[in-house]
């Protein structure tokens, strides 16, 4: 699956969770249900688990006990700034026109929201005999249901000013009209269990959101850009399962058991701050490393003391952080650091920062950049401007609890956290070479 087909697939958090499993799936990994005693793990195994439906964990099991080769690591996130559906969300204006109560989710650029072709997807709770275990449903509208159209220049003409929005007023959507009802409750109900195929009574909650019908695509004098919603982090995300399913290489290579074991993380809630129970913050991946050296070390039949491996297995790892990075941008090269400017189609992009807000020290950088010397891949280094703040990401969240050397990447983008960001179509292919060779080389 290339990166435009990912991304068309995956609108939000739970279809890129989704997306992933089907072709995890198709290559033959086996899910692992978090909630049943761990199956014995031996070499040459592929396994994945998933959280909440939201965040998703791969192993490829590596043949060397994990107490002595670690992991390799690649983790990014899966989520991307959008608005979510409140609850009771129907809001009846004059002459039946109908719009949606909506909250913004992460730092979006609100204002590239306005004008679009704008549907749902999420996840949808239905009713079962069991009240601790509702079932989930996927929702993916594909058809434009829903607009935010924008103020007139002749009702505010300072709009291109600059313009202040307030997140409850100006941005909510536009669901339909509905003629002399009495009452737009219950519509979007009605219109989940149309969709589900099953009663509005069976629905019990949902997380759904907005997205961007309008598909990604290729865009520039040769088609070198890529224009789509969510590049931060689903581009990361693709090329992450590219590097772990092997498509570098050929069938053969890509099903020898390799010494080392490759993990690839992908949380949920980075653009909130990764406090969640599937996001970077939570111990949720430390303790399914630690269930991992277990049941390996009794399947290898070692005798040494499984919490003394797990934390050898901690030092011995390496961690690639990869989340979307600024590229110079033509028309605001005053924004970027005097001496440092990575460019769209220069290669991945290690981030650096003096106040540690990414992971990368030295010692990280000089792996990465070797790893990327070694596939043949240019590499560029990113740091703030010294006036500006920059953005945080996954790397320090992760190594706050699981302290693995490593390093904080990710490609340029521009426009980063617009409703459409753009990346560069080289940069995707070196990014896959650099991880495909992290992972096997
Ligand atoms: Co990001």
């Amino acid at each position: 699956m290339n990166l435009i087909e990912f991304l068309n697939a995956s609108p939000v958090n739970y279809l890129a969770v989704a997306t992933l499993e089907e072709e995890l799936q198709a290559a033959g990994f086996y899910k692992f249900d978090p909630t049943k005693p761990m199956p014995d793990v031996k070499p040459g195994d592929n396994l994945y688990v998933t959280k909440n439906d939201s965040s998703l964990y791969a192993i490829r099991l590596g043949s060397l006990p994990l107490a002595e080769s670690g992991i390799r690591l690649i983790c990014a996130h899966c989520d991307s700034p959008t608005f979510r559906i409140k609850p009771n969300p129907e809001i009846l204006m004059e002459k039946g026109f109908v719009k949606l109560n909506v909250e913004l989710y992460g730092g979006a650029i609100m204002s590239t929201w306005f004008d679009r072709p704008l549907s749902l997807a999420g996840r949808v709770m239905l009713r079962t005999s069991d009240p601790l275990h509702p079932q989930t449903r996927l929702l993916h509208i594909k058809e434009p249901i829903l607009i935010i159209p924008n103020l007139a220049i002749h009702f505010n003409r300072q709009v291109n000013d600059g313009v202040k929005l307030s997140k409850q007023k100006d941005m909510l959507p536009i669901l339909g009209v509905i003629g002399d009802q009495l009452s737009a409750n219950g519509l979007l109900l009605g219109l989940i269990a149309s969709q589900l195929d099953v009663a509005p009574e069976e629905i019990l909650d949902f997380d759904l959101y907005l997205y961007d019908t309008t598909p990604a695509c290729e865009v520039g004098l040769h088609k070198e850009f890529i224009s789509a919603g969510r590049l931060d982090d689903l581009s990361m995300v693709h090329a992450g399962l590219q590097a772990m399913l092997g498509t570098q290489y050929d069938e053969a290579k890509s099903r020898q058991i390799q010494g080392q074991t490759m993990v690839l993380a992908i949380f949920d809630n980075e653009e909130t701050g990764s406090g969640t129970k599937q996001g970077a913050g939570s111990p949720f991946l430390a303790q399914l490393l630690q269930r991992l050296v277990i049941a390996q070390d009794r399947f290898l039949g070692l005798v040494s003391d499984p919490h003394d491996d797990f934390y050898r297995m901690i030092e011995n790892s390496f961690m690639v952080s990869a989340d979307n990075a600024h590229a110079w941008h033509p028309n605001y090269g005053e924004k970027m650091d005097p001496t440092n400017h990575p460019v769209l189609g220069g290669g991945p992009i290690i981030k650096v920062n003096a106040a540690q807000k990414y992971a990368t020290d030295a010692d990280g950088a000089a792996v990465f950049g070797e790893i990327c010397s070694r596939a043949g891949v240019p590499y560029q280094r990113f740091v703030n401007h010294s006036d500006i703040a920059g953005g945080s990401t996954l790397g320090n969240i992760l190594t706050s609890s699981l302290p693995f050397r490593g390093v904080d990447m990710g490609n340029g983008v521009w426009g980063m956290h617009s409703i459409r960001e753009t990346g560069s179509v080289t940069d995707q292919e070196y990014v896959i070479k650099a991880f495909t060779e992290f992972y096997w080389g």
